[in-house]
């Protein structure tokens, strides 16, 4: 069941699917609250909710829930912390932050989607606000959940089920159902910030292939454009793009170039040019176009929320498709601000005041402050406008809608321009209902251990948001990697949907074929292989039936106390269980069986033993090399016994059937082309069956 609370006159976010979905039956809107809800009227919410102004004098509505002891609180997608949230204050603001540390509030996406599961309740939230929402989960007060709208126009959405899977079920049927990339995209890519020539690509194309590590696309950043203008090939570089990306087709790799959200100022560059000519770009309130500089220097963002620029800018990646380019990443669409011309302008003028002073401590903080604050600043989120619904709106109230408008734009253009065909595409910023047009990566992460288990539990978190083509810059983006790092990394990566290794300019290059124990690398990607015909039936049922992929032991488990805390394994899938090894020099660690399960080692995808554990904590040795998952009882794990330098090598239907039977088990296989769009079609689905002996 679903409630829409509908607060003052809020925006259409376009998060929720009003085409007559399924969830839509369940509504019971309440609306006319004027801001002030008047709670008596409000059937239900009142059980969960009081509800208070946000401050002396102030619009805003802060919602107040008392925590029990025992409530655990789940959702918030891509955040810092743990897969309970409890501990913490989380901010929903879109923001370009490299930093994911204890004590980050925001990072790239808006999921302001939560539930709280307790002894005797079970409900989930959605707060439907495009701009900041503040999310303390018992940081002011330990045992209080308190969230903050600074203005009284939003949509709250109140669900109620018996499990937290029914909630995130409810979320989907409300939001529509998550985006199905392409086969291929579940194949190991490759990538790096960044390759600078046709040459190189080249060479990790070779590389990869030499050595029999398997590879499905090699990723381009920033430097394959010309002077990072969007939809351009630097010539010199990269001579003959249509003809690298058909040569690099031949050998099973597809090239992923990304699209930034910044139009470089430039004249004679067409992308500009015409956006200036029909005025797509955000203006400032003198009707000026805003200027912010990123990576080309001087940019103006086109109005991804105006209707009209937003199908303009789609239509752009007309270029690279035609080019025989087939995915894309879209980055920096917070949008990250390096600094606005304005606020630049401003400092210079500023810092003038400071040239002969003697800075004290006042001062030196002041004078330091005023450059390094000129980043991302939320004040320039003020300076600059949108059309959107044909009304005239500053950013700030947006802000959190770049990111999904302008995957949205590219989803829509791929419709059009190649309606049969699956495109693969994810983007870094994001908000919910995006997940129907893309996946989103996990940002700038760096190569160190902690990050790791970050990235393990935000994975669950993201699912529950309905982000479901999701995975880490594996070996870590900013810093540099170790291999055993890399290894551990990528032994948890193999159960991603999204398998990339992606690092930073100027950090220790980290291809797998760097290193010393190639042999292992190639093993553990191997095993990705052989591993997909499960990882892609277990994802495209989680899609199609507004399930999850990944989920906490507490969802599968929910009388389990001990199943509950559990916050560094994950069930991937119906059949399996993994918990990766996350800690440098650990040669093994403990695991919590929360029922007899059986063990699998993996030398190498065929090299491999079973051994059966009872329910117990258990320390199970996973010497560097090797990768160890357990499946459940009564459950089948599809494998590939042939894999292949790439996903179209793959045999999908010759399988061996691993399984933990105790009387009888069963599968549900998913299995289509990869590329089509039939997905319902019942052809795709088979059942096997296992009886014990
Ligand atoms: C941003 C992206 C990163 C990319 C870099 C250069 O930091 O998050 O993935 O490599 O920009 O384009």
């Amino acid at each position: 069941m679903v409630r829409k609370y509908v607060f003052g006159t809020p925006l259409e976010t376009g998060a929720v699917v009003s085409n007559g979905l399924k969830g839509e039956n369940g509504f019971a809107e309440l609306a006319g609250t004027e801001g002030k809800a008047d709670l008596t009227e409000m059937t239900g919410l009142g059980k969960y909710f009081s509800l208070i102004p946000a401050g002396e004098g102030e619009e805003g509505l802060r919602f107040v829930h008392r925590m029990d002891r025992e409530d655990i609180v789940y959702g918030l997608g891509e955040n810092v912390r743990g897969i309970n949230k409890r501990g913490w204050i989380y901010e929903s603001c879109c923001s370009d932050n490299p930093n994911h540390r204890e004590d980050t509030r925001a990072l790239y996406g808006a999921h302001n989607f939560l539930m709280v599961k307790g002894k005797n309740k079970n409900f989930g939230i959605f707060v439907d606000y495009p701009g900041k929402v503040v999310f303390d989960v018992g940081y002011s007060k330990m045992q209080e959940l308190a969230i903050t709208v600074p203005d009284g126009n939003l949509y709250f959405y109140l669900m109620e089920g018996e499990t937290p899977e029914e909630l995130v079920k409810e979320l989907r049927q409300l939001t529509g159902r998550s985006y199905i990339p392409p086969k291929w995209a579940f194949g190991y890519g490759q990538s790096r910030w960044s390759y600078m020539t046709a040459e190189e690509v080249r060479e990790v194309a070779r590389l990869h292939r030499e050595n029999g590590i398997p590879l499905d696309s090699i990723y381009l950043d920033i430097d394959y454009m010309e002077r990072y203008k969007d939809f351009t090939v630097d010539e010199e570089r990269f001579p003959d793009f249509g003809k690298l990306v058909e040569e690099m087709k031949e050998m099973g790799i597809h090239l992923v170039p990304i699209i930034d959200a910044g139009v470089k100022v430039e004249d004679g560059y067409s992308v500009y040019e015409e956006g200036v000519e029909k005025g797509y770009f955000c203006r400032t309130q003198d009707g000026e176009f805003f200027t912010a500089g990123v990576w080309p220097g001087k940019v103006h963002f086109p109005d991804m929320l105006n209707e009209e620029a937003n199908r303009w800018f789609g239509g752009k990646y007309k270029v690279l498709l035609d080019q025989g380019i087939d995915g894309f990443w879209n980055d920096m669409n917070e949008p990250a601000i390096f600094y606005s011309e304005s606020h630049l302008k401003e400092v210079f003028e500023n810092l003038a005041d400071y040239k002969d002073k003697n800075l004290d401590l006042q001062s030196f903080f002041r004078f330091k402050g005023m450059v390094s604050d000129i980043s991302n600043n939320e004040k320039d989120y003020e300076s600059f406008y949108h059309v959107f619904h044909g009304e005239k709106i500053r950013h700030d109230k947006v802000h959190n809608l770049f990111g999904f408008y302008m995957t949205k734009a590219a989803s829509q253009a791929f419709e059009e321009l190649c309606p049969e065909k699956r495109v693969l595409m994810y983007s870094r910023s994001s908000y919910i209902g995006m997940h129907r047009y893309g996946g989103i990566w996990m940002g700038d992460n760096l190569s160190w251990w902690s990050h790791i288990l970050l990235n393990i539990r935000m994975l669950p978190s993201l699912n529950m948001c309905g982000f479901l083509y999701t995975g880490a810059d594996l070996g870590g983006f900013g810093a540099d990697t170790t291999e055993d790092l890399l290894m551990r990394w990528l032994e948890f990566g193999i159960f991603t949907p999204l398998m990339r290794n992606h690092s930073a300019l100027g950090t220790r290059q980290q291809e797998v074929y760097r290193f010393e124990n190639q042999e292992a690398f190639r093993h553990i990607i191997e095993l990705r292989y052989g591993l997909l015909p499960y990882i892609y039936s277990e994802y495209m049922k989680a899609a199609l039936s507004d399930g999850m992929y990944a989920k906490p032991l507490a969802f599968a488990y929910p009388e389990d106390e001990r199943a509950k805390r559990v916050e560094d394994q994950l069930l991937i899938g119906e059949s399996i269980m993994v918990a990766p090894v996350y800690e440098q020099n650990a040669t093994g660690r403990y695991v919590y069986l929360p029922e007899k399960m059986k063990m699998v080692r993996f030398r190498t995808l065929t090299d491999r033993e079973e051994t059966v554990l009872e329910q117990g904590d258990h320390y199970i040795e996973i010497p560097l090399e090797e990768v160890v998952l357990f499946i459940r009882p009564e459950h089948i794990l599809p494998l590939a016994e042939k894999g292949g330098q790439s996903v179209e090598e793959v045999d999908f239907e010759n399988l061996t059937l691993l399984d933990f039977t105790l009387e009888e088990s069963s599968y549900e296989y998913y299995s289509d082309d990869g590329y089509g769009k039939d997905f319902e079609n019942p052809a795709h689905r088979k059942v096997f069956r296992k009886k014990a002996k």
